[in-house]
């Protein structure tokens, strides 16, 4: 959600800023600009326009070795050049990049402009420019000072990177709720909104904490609290470089994680089984099979992709361990005042680890002193931190906006989570083996599922003349319904809508028509007999049925047919949202999309 790229140092910044908004733009895209500082002046380029484009305004071999940049992911006022970042004072003196919202923005505009400022953007980020130099020519004794002066008349979200066109050595930086990492180089320093802007150039980092300053120059970085007290940070390393970022053969980023799924579900896996007593050890945990068996009920939570996987993983609890579990969005938890119980585990899931939504329910459901454990990909993150304790996804980078390689391996640790919960109660080792041989062929069967893309393909294209379709499961196949039509809709543009198959005649059944296919979930289990009525239901009615399924249905039942290997029964739903992540990939590649950044989103919601 907004990309944020610093630097100070020797090299030029021109260069090194638009490479790292390149590294970023998945995180917003609806303009882009940057700033320099030379000769104690400031040269800032900014349009609604996407990182290529901006590389072309820019004159690249400027001589300044300071400069901030940002590419946008629009919240206060629309994508246009003069909203796009950097914001200045009136002056030109202080640019500020900004990820965030600054809820009491319309008072400190208001407040501005009484003063007598002329406020150029509709931005609540333009504010803070001007109030920072405000604070400077009252007599703050630094930057930093200023900088603090004006955050502590700000309510709500930010992570900011200020640059003084008259101290061009150094940069101040601030974060409440939106990530912010610094980049240690020899003799340089960065700071990003996400570690992709940096590795190419190093892999030491500090990630600053909310309520957190920092002045970094090129050898050295400060850090404080907003009550001006110094705190003390070690550096961390990253395990990532640059090639961890690159599209390599791929036409784009969505494609590359679908592919990369084999392995990336093998390294979610590694060390994790156990066949010799057929469960799972997750080693982050730190659980001991008394603290398991003392949990009596499982709430998992996040949002959008995250919170369907966790839907999967509560089906999981209830199947193998027979405790109560159930999955929430953490949009919903944050604010419903939930009631909270000491012995129920609350897993918070999340790709970036730094959703908002996501991190506030976390904050919620241990002020009140619940359990929390974190099932996070993105190690250094905010709720992984937040948690203390949970489960690394290892999924590797994830970098296109349709999450797939990530949504993937939360499913497989919530069953390697629920295979450790059912052992130590009435799960037998036989059946747990069997569960640990399913869990270990999955990367084979996912390679399988891969292998047919060219067919799936062809399935898509037949109905990429659709405007809408159903998507249509049961029990196990709701979430993997619900995970289809989500990656559909983000993608394609098409309204896809996930329905209960037992459902559908209560009321949807009147949008059933031939312009209308469904996607009917047709796993082999005990519930069948009961999905080949659904998919007659809908049949009957004129409607086109694509099959999703690992059984041998009737001849000429369904339109159309994706075939997916076998597994084991409760694990069928992991493997079912491949092809359905395929299916999506290529109806929306049909219609031509932009696959890797859909119109009004962006990785990583870090407002809310
Ligand atoms: C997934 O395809 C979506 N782009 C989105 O729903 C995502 O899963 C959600 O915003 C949660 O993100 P997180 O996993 O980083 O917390």
């Amino acid at each position: 959600m907004c990309g944020i790229v610093g630097y100070v140092g020797g090299r030029r910044a021109t260069p090194v800023l638009l490479e790292g908004l390149h590294r970023l733009e998945y995180r917003g895209y609806d303009s882009a600009g940057l700033a320099v500082a030379n000769r104690n002046r400031l040269k800032v380029t900014k349009a609604a326009v996407r990182v290529d484009e901006l590389r072309d305004l820019v004159e690249e071999n400027q001589p300044a070795t300071t400069g901030i940049a940002h590419t946008r992911w629009a919240t206060h006022g629309e994508p246009t050049d003069a909203n796009a970042h950097p914001h200045l004072d009136t002056a030109k003196r202080i640019a500020v990049v900004h990820n965030g919202i600054i809820e009491n923005a319309g008072r400190l505009r208001a407040r501005l402009t009484a003063d007598g400022v002329e406020l150029v953007s509709e931005t609540d980020t333009e504010a803070l420019a001007h109030l920072i130099a405000a604070a400077l020519a009252d007599g703050a004794p630094s930057l930093e000072e200023a900088v603090r002066q004006t955050l502590r008349e700000v309510n709500g979200a930010y992570g900011i990177v200020v640059l003084d066109a008259q101290n061009p050595g150094q940069l101040v930086v601030a974060r409440n709720g939106s990530p912010i990492v610094l980049g240690i180089g020899d003799g340089e320093m960065f700071v990003a909104s996400d570690v992709a802007a940096l590795v190419r150039y190093t892999q030491r980092v500090v990630y600053l904490d909310d309520g957190e300053l920092a002045t970094i120059t090129a050898d050295d970085f400060v850090t404080s609290t907003l009550q001006a007290h110094r705190t003390a940070k070690t550096p961390m390393t990253v395990d990532l470089d640059d090639s961890d970022y690159d599209l390599g053969s791929y036409a784009n980023f969505m494609h590359k994680e679908i592919a990369e799924q084999p392995e990336s579900v093998r390294r979610a896996l590694l060390g994790r089984l156990d066949d010799r007593f057929g469960t799972a050890r997750l080693g982050g945990l730190n659980f001991d099979p008394r603290d398991l068996r003392r949990i009596r009920r499982v709430k998992f939570f996040g949002c959008g992709s995250a919170y369907y996987a966790g839907q999967l993983g509560a089906n999981l609890v209830e199947e193998w361990a027979r405790l109560p579990a159930d999955a929430e969005p953490a949009s919903e938890l944050r604010y419903r005042n939930p009631v909270v119980e000491e012995d129920t585990l609350y897993v918070a899931i999340s790709q970036s680890g730094e959703t908002a939504d996501t991190l506030a329910a976390v904050q919620e459901l241990q002020r009140k002193g619940g359990k929390v454990i974190g099932a996070v990909n993105t190690v250094g993150s905010a709720i992984a931190r937040e948690c203390g304790s949970g489960v690394f996804l290892h999924a590797g980078p994830e970098v296109s906006v349709a999450s797939t390689k990530a949504y993937t391996n939360m499913t497989v640790v919530f069953a390697m989570l629920a295979l450790s919960l059912g052992r130590v109660r009435d799960l037998s080792v036989s059946d747990g083996s069997r569960i640990v041989a399913a869990l270990d062929s999955l990367p084979q069967l996912i390679s399988e599922v891969l292998d047919g893309e060219d067919a799936i393909s062809e399935v898509a294209k037949e109905h990429s003349g659709a405007e809408r379709m159903f998507f249509i499961g049961r029990v196990r196949g709701w979430p993997v319904a619900r995970e289809g039509a989500q990656k559909l809709k983000e993608i394609s543009y098409v309204h896809a809508e996930a329905y209960q198959a037992g459902e559908l005649k209560h009321g949807p059944l009147a949008l059933i028509d031939p312009a209308m296919p469904s996607v009917v979930i047709v796993p082999d289990d005990e519930l069948l007999s009961k999905n080949i009525s659904t998919i007659e239901q809908i049949k009957s009615r004129g409607g086109p049925v694509i099959a999703l399924t690992n059984a041998e249905l009737p001849d000429g039942l369904a339109d159309s047919v994706i075939r997916v290997p076998r597994s084991e029964p409760e694990v069928d739903p992991i493997l079912f949202t491949i092809p359905l992540q395929v299916f999506a990939y290529h109806l929306a590649h049909h219609l031509g999309r932009d696959i890797d950044k859909p119109r009004n989103l962006a990785k990583s919601v870090t407002v809310e």
